[in-house]
């Protein structure tokens, strides 16, 4: 254990400094505890509790779909200014890379341990066994839905992962949700055999009888997460809830499921402990997300036939970059990038010339950084223009949004999965830098994936690294305007964010953080008050008071929404 977590903000700072004075002779502790002093004492939220401001969904997909970008420049004006200014010397901040360093390490113990915390949880709620069970007891069996639409690939993939992650804690069979008998992109992606389709559910409840013979209707519970004073996410033991079917919906990315973390009853907590780690170890959090994918899903034959064409040989590149540009030119981000690509391959030692992909979605990017990177790396990128595969006969397959085709580019939107998969393969880092917004939902599930290809079950791999390529000018204000929820360092876009860093490349979490917990985590305000819709109260610094949240939950009125399928 490297850093104290939440229990060392609830110290007041006269205890800190006692023990500090306790501890000084222990030469190990001195820095910690240096950094803890350092740290600034909690403050009051800037913000009132029961203002709860609606934002604009925080979907952010990357490359596929892109939300319009209108919120990010005025949150970056926000009013908070002064108040944050107060805290902003440079002994109470980090730079990015500081924060990194908790990600720096390997979890392939974390992540071995809840693979076959997965693989068991498929044996024993996978489709293959329990579409086989006697009735009596299919007919009492709980499932989840995973439901997922086509539209921005990364936060779509979070419901269906969210739903899954959710089986897990449940202990239930995962439904992946289809539309018109079509699985979400389903022309792209193949869906592993562990899971049903709710037809088959429908139609394995009426052969077994559960209504005419047991009673049982096919009933969903909905729990809708975009509606905070509504989701019961926090409040309830879902393990008790009595429908076969459960939807957890609008989870667009990776914090809904690890709200149950803080959910008000031990025995949910727990079961999100047992797949998320604890939320104050930063540096011991498996690569949940990666795990299941792995599991769930792979490259349809089309695309893994463009895949195999770029790789050419065959070798798996060692290095992944993805850059979302929105169509920019920003000279300063290459530049970040190349120093970051830089440091890995330094740092990997590779005694061949390193191979990296580069995947972006604004398709002349890649061009534009080759010359700079095949300096020292040999380069690949997918150049759909030139490939003749059976994908690229039908290039609008993906009804087009024209409101969004500027984010996307030129490019047709299977190119975005041919370079995820592509992006995918890198067997030792994933690099994400951006125009703006770096480490969106699209680059946490390329590097998630690879992480979780990379790991082999016997022990001899070499670590994996995920880093994030931030130019100067997008830290000006700190990392006040990484805002939305689906991107990596929201958790840390608060007062403990340095102003004015330098280029940064900072070893970036595979598993995005939901709380505040670490040391140098901290809410932006826009976050306090989101917060305060769920009930939950956070400092300044983001820790949450669990006693106002056990009241809140004591007088919450409990909604349950269903619906009927049987
Ligand atoms: C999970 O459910 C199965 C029945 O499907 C049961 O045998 C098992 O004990 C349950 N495990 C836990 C941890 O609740
Ligand atoms: C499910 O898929 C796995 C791996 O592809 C395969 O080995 C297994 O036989 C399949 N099971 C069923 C019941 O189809
Ligand atoms: C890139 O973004 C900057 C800042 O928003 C803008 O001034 C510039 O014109 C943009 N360049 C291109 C090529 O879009
Ligand atoms: C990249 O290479 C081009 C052409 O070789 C050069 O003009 C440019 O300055 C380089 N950019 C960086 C960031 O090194
Ligand atoms: C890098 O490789 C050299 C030669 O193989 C070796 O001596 C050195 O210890 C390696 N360094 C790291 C950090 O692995
Ligand atoms: C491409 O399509 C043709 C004709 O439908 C089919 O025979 C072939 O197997 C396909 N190739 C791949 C890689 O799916
Ligand atoms: C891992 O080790 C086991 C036992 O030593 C061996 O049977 C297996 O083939 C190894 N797997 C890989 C992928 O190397």
């Amino acid at each position: 254990m490297k850093h104290g977590g939440s229990r060392r903000r609830r110290l007041s700072v006269q205890t800190m400094v006692v023990v500090f004075v306790i501890c000084s002779a222990g030469v190990g502790l001195l820095m910690t505890m240096t950094m803890l002093i350092l740290r600034p004492l909690d403050t009051p939220p800037n913000t009132s509790a029961d203002v709860f401001l609606p934002v604009e969904n925080d979907v952010d997909s990357s490359q596929l779909l892109e939300e319009t970008e209108t919120e990010t420049e005025t949150e970056s004006e926000s009013e908070s200014e002064t108040k944050t200014s107060t805290v902003s010397n440079p002994k109470r901040c980090a730079t990015v890379e500081e924060m990194g360093e908790d990600f720096k390490g390997s979890v392939r113990e974390e992540s071995l341990k809840v693979r076959k915390l997965i693989q068991r949880h498929f044996d024993l709620n996978g489709a293959s066994r329990v579409r086989n069970l006697p009735p009596e007891q299919f007919c009492k069996h709980g499932f989840v839905l995973g439901k997922a639409s086509e539209a921005g690939f990364g936060n779509e993939m979070y419901k269906i992962l969210t739903g899954a992650a959710l089986s897990v804690m449940l202990n239930r069979s995962l439904i992946i949700g289809q539309t018109r008998g079509k699985y979400p992109f389903g022309e792209y992606i193949s869906y592993s055999n562990v899971s049903f389709t709710l037809e088959e559910v429908k139609h394995l409840w009426r052969r077994n009888g559960c209504l005419k013979k047991y009673g049982r209707h096919l009933v969903m519970r909905i729990d809708d997460f975009e509606k905070p004073p509504q989701t019961n996410v926090l409040c309830s033991n879902w393990r008790k809830w009595e429908q076969p079917i459960i939807w957890f919906q609008g989870t667009t990315d990776a914090v809904a499921a690890q709200f149950f973390l803080k959910n008000v009853h031990p025995e949910m907590r727990n079961a999100a402990n047992d797949l998320f780690g604890h939320p104050e170890s930063l540096h011991a959090r498996p690569n949940v997300f990666g795990e299941l994918m792995r599991v769930l899903i792979s490259p349809s034959e089309d695309v893994e036939e463009a895949v195999k064409w770029v790789l050419g040989n065959g070798v798996d590149p060692d290095i992944s970059l993805h850059m979302r540009m929105l169509t920019n030119r920003s000279v300063r981000a290459v530049q970040a990038a190349v120093k970051c690509i830089r440091k890995v391959v330094n740092s990997l030692n590779l005694t061949s010339r390193p191979k990296t992909v580069i995947v972006s979605d604004t398709p002349s990017f890649a061009k534009t950084i080759t010359p700079n990177i095949s300096e020292f790396a040999e380069v690949l990128y997918f150049d759909y223009k030139a490939f003749r595969g059976n994908i690229s006969h039908d290039v609008n397959r993906l009804p087009s949004l024209e409101f969004r085709a500027k984010d996307w580019g030129p490019a047709p939107r299977w190119v975005a999965f041919v370079d995820f998969f592509l992006a995918s393969r890198a067997k030792h880092a994933v690099v994400s830098g951006a125009f703006r917004r770096v480490g969106t939902t699209y680059a946490q599930l390329i590097a998630a994936l690879a992480a979780a290809n990379s790991l082999g079950d016997n022990s001899t791999d070499l670590s994996f690294s995920f880093l994030s390529s931030f130019q100067s000018n997008l830290l000006t204000g700190g990392l006040r305007l990484q805002v939305g929820w689906g991107h990596v360092w929201n958790r840390f876009a608060g007062p403990l964010s340095c102003h004015h860093q330098s280029h940064q490349c900072a070893f970036t979490p595979l598993l995005p953080p939901a709380w505040w917990d670490g040391l140098w985590e901290s809410p932006i305000p826009r976050d306090i008050n989101r917060l305060a819709a769920f009930g939950v109260h956070l400092s300044g610094f983001g820790t949450v008071d669990e006693n106002r949240l056990q009241s809140f939950c004591s007088s919450k009125k409990n909604s349950v929404k269903t619906s009927l399928i049987i």
